[in-house]
């Protein structure tokens, strides 16, 4: 096993460019992080009826989530047990049973084998049936519509990992009854970088938004509703332990016109209900990352999740989708969804591309074996740890560093195999 205390230096804030293009590095990740920690599978709305499924990855294992003929959401990975085949090849649908298209295997919607060829006359009826199953997900749970899984049986519970970034994963998904649902299909692409450059971004890179997105700014693309000379208003940034970390502005909603604001203002009395005062009418999450690879992003006029799947030291597929209240109006589904692929929720949008370039440079440049001398710089702001009473976290005035530097602390723990606390 890589020694990760040489590659993150909690000291100085410096971390390695191995991080970014290592072989041996990813594969322990592989290993050490994706195969352990909570990984985000679906949205409950995808799924919503019995046979149900949708197609998702844990690190690079394929994962097939469905629900089963009872009702009940199930993981397993998307493998047959015979050979190999993937079992399930499309991205969603509805199925009682999942044929593989090698051999014939039949697998049953709760993972069960119920159909093998030749079972009688080649197996002799010997194969133990009960044995050759698909292979479950370890442990499967959901958080307010949110489907995740890890494949670590002695991982701890979901919600003692999400820990106090429930609190503002609340404003994000539970903002009015019925909760959220996504809104149409997946989005996926490929880019040259590292999962992390993403990951690192969206959990709390206030810093870069001025610079990289400026562009997309000046012309009116930010997407805010808010005045605009008051873009960024107050943000700040938590980081709540266990790796996870957002930005979030804190200051009451003062929206301009708009179908959207409208709307803001319509469903504030029943957001104060469910979340109290201080959510409802003063914070906004704007983005945020759950470790290790889920992330999303919004502000009333576009919303998004997504999860950043680890390809190799040197790729990440992106997919992402469109998040919206489900009990939202047409017209507000609408136009989230024209946000969304405008701003940031798919290849084509404008800030998407910003970041895409950055990051996929980023990578690049740390092959260079002396590049590779020189560590990454992770020290803006190195003020003492804030906390605030009614904000759960350690608090942080954007721009700030904190969050990531959480993110890769975090990943060092995860990394050097130390037991769950
Ligand atoms: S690989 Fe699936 S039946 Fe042979
Ligand atoms: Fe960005």
């Amino acid at each position: 096993m890589i020694n990760v205390d040489d590659l993150v230096d909690k000291q100085t804030n410096l971390v390695s460019r191995r991080l970014y293009v290592d072989q041996e590095v990813y594969e322990q990740e592989l290993e050490q992080i994706f195969a352990r920690c909570w990984c985000y599978l679906a949205h409950e709305s995808q799924i919503p009826n019995p046979g149900d499924f949708v197609s998702a990855y844990i690190g690079e294992d394929p994962v097939l989530v469905v629900r089963d003929s009872r009702g009940k959401i199930n993981a397993f990975l998307n493998t047959c047990r015979h050979r190999g085949m993937r079992v399930c090849r499309a991205d969603q649908g509805n199925a009682a049973a999942f044929t593989c298209t090698y051999h014939g295997w039949t697998y049953g919607n709760d993972g069960k084998l119920v159909g093998v060829p030749g079972y009688k006359e080649y197996y002799y009826e010997e194969l133990d049936m009960e044995k050759w199953g698909l292979v479950p997900v370890a442990q499967v749970d959901t958080y307010k519509g949110l489907i995740f899984g890890t494949f670590d049986p002695t991982a701890l519970s979901l919600q003692k990992y999400l820990g106090d970034m429930a609190f503002y994963l609340d404003c994000f998904v539970d903002r009015r009854e019925g909760g959220s649902e996504i809104l149409g299909g997946t989005h996926k692409w490929i880019m040259d970088s590292n999962w992390k450059f993403a990951a690192d971004n969206f959990q709390g890179d206030g810093y870069h938004v001025p610079v990289t997105h400026i562009s997309a700014i000046r012309v009116g693309f930010s997407g805010s509703v808010r005045r605009p000379n008051n873009y960024f208003g107050r943000s700040l940034g938590a980081y709540t332990g266990n790796g996870h970390g957002l930005n979030f502005r804190r200051e009451p909603f003062e929206y301009t016109a708009g179908v959207l604001n409208d709307y803001m203002n319509d469903i504030l009395p029943n957001m104060e209900e469910r979340l109290g005062a201080l959510r409802a009418r003063e914070i906004t999450p704007i983005n945020g990352t759950l470790f290790p690879n889920m992330s999303f992003l919004g502000s009333p006029s576009h919303a998004t999740i997504r999860v950043w799947h680890p390809r190799g030291p040197d790729k990440v597929e992106a997919w992402s989708w469109c998040i919206v209240d489900k009990n939202a109006p047409p017209e507000v589904k609408e136009a989230t969804r024209l946000g969304s692929q405008r701003i940031q929720a798919g290849p084509a949008a404008t800030f998407e591309q910003d970041d895409g370039e950055n990051w996929g440079m980023c990578t690049a440049s740390s092959r260079g074996v002396v590049s590779q001398q020189f560590p990454l710089n992770y020290q803006l702001r190195p003020a003492p740890d804030r906390f605030d009473e009614e904000l759960p976290g350690v608090i942080s005035d954007s721009p700030s560093e904190r969050n990531q530097r959480g993110f890769y602390e975090y990943w060092a723990e995860m990394m050097a195999c130390r037991p769950w606390r």
